[in-house]
């Protein structure tokens, strides 16, 4: 891959994969798109579960396809849902732990009608717990 994808780009695979979520429980299906510094994107949706609580949120799930293949360093992640919503706090801490050292990487808020809103991590989890507060 010799260009990195665009956020425009990001957003559509969040879109494309959101068709993939397994959300029988909320209705309420989320797609991720998620792009290391490699170049690489690993898209993934959310996955639920008939006990709730074991449900996989798409961001965390794009989190650990993207670990499990080798990458550890993110620049950007577009999260699609129909309503435009922002990642939870758990996945706000997830992403945190991958977000580089100042805490910049670009989550890409999107609905379906191209609607985007554009935030860095840390403006989203300001004062984040980090790996090296347990030091
Ligand atoms: N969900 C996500 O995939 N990401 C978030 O950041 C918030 C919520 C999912 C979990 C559940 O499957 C559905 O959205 C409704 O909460």
């Amino acid at each position: 891959m010799s260009e990195h994808a665009t956020d425009a780009e990001l957003v559509d695979k969040a879109r494309a994969v959101r068709e993939r979520a397994y959300a029988p429980y909320s209705g309420f299906p989320v797609g991720a798109a998620l792009l290391g510094r490699s170049g690489a994107v690993y898209a993934a949706c959310n996955v639920e579960n008939a006990a709730y609580p074991l449900t996989i949120c798409a961001e965390r799930a794009a989190v650990a396809k993207a670990v499990s293949e080798g990458e550890r360093s993110f620049e950007a992640i577009a999260v699609v849902t129909s309503t435009g919503a922002s990642p939870c706090g758990a996945c706000r801490q997830v992403l945190y732990e991958f977000g580089g050292p100042k805490g910049d990487l670009r989550v890409i808020i999107a609905d379906l009608e191209g609607n985007v809103q554009t935030y860095t991590i840390s403006e989203l989890l300001p004062v984040g717990f980090t790996p090296h507060q347990l030091a």
